[in-house]
C-alpha cells in the first residue's frame, strides 16, 4: 500500500507567491501548509510531519538560508527546496552547502517546481517503505499463509521447506501478483537466518542512479547530495537475507557490480576505496520473462546463473484449478474479520464466476475482487452483482495476446500491443492518470511520456488529472 504522503510546507512571506505555489502544488493533489516565515515554519515542524519544504532565500524575519540551516541539523533527512530571486552560481552553492536537497532560480516554469517536488515525494516514500518493510520482518511469513492446494502449490511448499534451511541462492519467477513475495518471506522465516534482518529492495521503484548507493551504500561526498556517509543495505543485511525484487530492472552496470558481490560477498561504496564484505543470502525475483531479458541483452546472462542455484516458479492462478474458490474464502475470512463483516460465504453463482475468469492479475486480482465484494455486499451472501464486470479485464487479456498475423516488425507490434495496454487500462481507471500509473508501476511523468510517443489520446481525463496535458495535447 502506498503511504499517506504528508503535506508540503511552504514559507514564503509573498502572498502572491504563497498563493500560486499553493495553487501549482493543489492542483497535482499535494496538500499545503503555507507560512509566512522561518520562525513560525520551526515551530511547525517541531509538530506536525511534512514530506518537504520550499522557502523563499529572502524571508522577512531570519532569512531562508538560517532557517535552512537550522532545519537540516533539527531535521536531517527533510529535503528541502529553495527559492532564490537573482540566481548567481555563487548563491546556488551556497543553497546547497548549507543543505538544500534544490534550488530553483525565480522565475520558474511550475514544470521545474513539480519535477523537483515529484521526486522528494518518492523519495519520502521509499523512506517509508523501508521503514515499514523493516519494521515487518519480525512479523511472520509462515508456510500456512500460502494458500492452495493444487499439486504445483504442495510441491512448491514442501520445495521451500527443503531449500530453507540451506544458504542456497533462490530464483522466483511468475506472473505479477502469483505470491513471489510470500515464497522469499517463508524462505527467509524457515532459515537459520531468521533472527538477522531481512531487506527487500524492490529494484524497479527505486531510481537507477540511487539503487548502487541503496544496495552498497555511499561515503559522504560520494556525489551531490551525499552528505554523510551511508552504509548500504547489504551491510544491514549481514547475516539475514536480501530480497531483490524485480531484479530484471536492474541496470546493465550494477548487474555487474552485483555479479562480483555474488562471486564472493566483497562490494565498495559508492565513492568508497576500501573493499568491504558481508555475509548475505540472496533471494531474487521477477515477473518478466527473464530468459527473453537475456535475449535482448538486458539481463547478464553470468548473473542469471549465479542466481539461479535453485529456481520456483510461481503457476498462473487460472492454472490453479479449484485453489480459486479456496483462496476466495481465505480472503474472505480474513477480510471479514478485519472489517467485522458477516458475509459469511459465496453463492454458487458468484463462485462460478471466479472460476471462470481468467485472472490476469492472479491472487493480487482475487484479493482485491473479494475486498471489494465484502465492502458492496449488505447480505450474508455475496452474490455475482458484487464482484467486477469482469468483461474490462476480458478484454485486457485478448489484448494481451501476441498477434500472430500481419507483417509489422516486433518494435511496431510491441507499439501495438503497449497502446492497447495503456488504452484499456486508462478506461478502466475511468481516465485517472494517477491510478492507471500505480497499476502500471510507472510514474505518471513516464505514463504520460508513453502516451504521448504512442499518440494516445484519452479524451476525458478525469478532474485530478486535468492539468495533466496542459499545453501538451498529444499529437494525433
Ligand atoms: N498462495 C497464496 N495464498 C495467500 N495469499 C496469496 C497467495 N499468493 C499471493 N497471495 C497474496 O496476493 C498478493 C500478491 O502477492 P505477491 O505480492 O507476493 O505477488 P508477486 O508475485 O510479488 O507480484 P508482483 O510481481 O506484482 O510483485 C499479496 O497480498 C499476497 O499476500
Ligand atoms: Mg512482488
Amino acid at each position: 500500500m502506498t503511504p499517506r504522503l504528508p503535506p508540503v510546507l511552504v514559507v514564503d512571506d509573498e502572498k502572491n507567491m504563497r498563493l500560486s505555489l499553493k495553487t501549482v502544488l493543489a492542483d497535482e493533489s499535494y496538500s499545503v501548509r503555507a507560512i509566512e516565515s522561518a520562525e513560525e515554519a520551526l515551530q511547525l515542524l517541531e509538530r506536525e510531519d511534512f514530506f518537504m519544504v520550499i522557502t523563499d532565500a529572502r524571508l522577512g524575519g531570519m532569512s531562508g538560508y538560517e532557517f535552512l540551516g537550522k532545519a537540516r541539523t533539527r531535521w536531517p533527512d527533510l529535503p528541502i527546496l529553495m527559492i532564490t530571486a537573482y540566481a548567481t552560481p555563487k548563491l546556488a552553492v551556497e543553497a546547497i552547502r548549507s543543505g538544500a536537497v534544490d534550488y530553483l532560480p525565480k522565475p520558474f516554469a511550475p514544470e521545474e517546481l513539480l519535477h523537483a517536488v515529484a521526486r522528494c515525494a518518492e523519495r519520502y516514500r521509499l523512506l517509508q517503505e523501508n521503514a515499514s518493510l523493516r519494521a515487518r520482518t519480525t512479523e511472520t511469513w509462515g508456510l500456512e499463509q500460502i494458500v492452495g492446494e493444487c499439486l504445483k502449490m504442495r510441491e512448491l511448499r514442501q520445495l521451500i521447506q527443503t531449500v530453507a534451511p540451506t544458504d542456497a541462492r533462490v530464483l522466483v519467477l511468475g506472473e505479477s501478483g502469483t505470491g513471489k513475495e510470500l515464497v522469499a518471506g517463508a524462505l527467509h522465516c524457515l532459515s537459520q537466518r531468521v533472527e538477522a534482518s531481512y531487506i527487500r529492495i524492490n529494484c524497479a521503484a527505486i531510481p537507477e542512479t540511487l539503487l548502487e548507493s541503496e544496495l552498497f551504500g555511499h561515503e559522504k561526498g560520494a556525489f551531490t547530495g551525499a552528505l554523510k556517509q551511508k552504509l548500504g543495505r547489504v551491510e544491514e543485511a549481514d547475516g539475514g537475507t536480501i530480497f531483490l525484487d524485480e531484479i530484471a530492472d536492474m541496470s546493465r552496470p550494477l548487474q555487474a557490480k552485483l555479479l562480483r558481490f555474488l562471486e564472493d560477498g566483497s562490494f565498495m561504496r559508492v565513492g568508497g576505496t576500501q573493499e568491504l564484505r558481508v555475509n548475505v543470502r540472496l533471494i531474487a525475483a521477477t515477473n518478466r520473462d527473464i530468459i527473453e531479458a537475456i535475449r535482448q541483452d538486458q539481463f547478464r546472462e553470468d548473473l542469471f546463473h549465479r542466481l539461479n542455484v535453485v529456481q520456483f516458479r510461481l503457476p498462473p492462478l487460472r492454472e490453479r484449478g479449484d485453489d480459486v474458490s479456496l483462496l476466495a474464502d481465505y480472503f474472505l475470512r480474513s477480510f471479514g474479520l478485519s472489517m467485522n463483516k458477516t458475509t459469511r460465504t459465496i453463492s454458487r453463482a458468484a463462485r462460478q464466476k471466479l472460476l471462470t475468469h481468467h485472472w490476469p492479475g492472479n491472487v493480487r486480482e482475487l484479493r482485491n475482487v473479494i475486498e471489494r465484494a465484502l465492502i458492496l455486499e449488505t447480505t450474508s451472501e455475496i452474490e455475482p452483482s458484487s464482484l467486477p464486470d469482469f468483461q474490462l479485464e476480458g478484454r485486457l487479456h485478448k489484448t494481451a495476446a501476441p498477434r500472430l498475423t500481419g507483417t509489422e516488425s516486433l518494435d511496431e507490434r510491441m507499439a501495438t500491443f503497449e497502446r492497447e495496454l495503456i488504452g484499456a487500462m486508462l478506461e478502466q481507471n475511468h481516465f485517472s492518470l494517477t491510478r492507471t500509473a500505480e497499476q502500471l508501476k510507472i510514474s505518471r511523468h513516464a505514463l504520460r511520456y508513453r502516451m504521448q510517443r504512442l499518440n494516445v489520446v484519452a479524451e476525458t481525463i478525469s478532474d485530478e488529472d486535468s492539468t495533466a496535458f496542459e499545453g501538451k495535447t498529444p499529437s494525433s
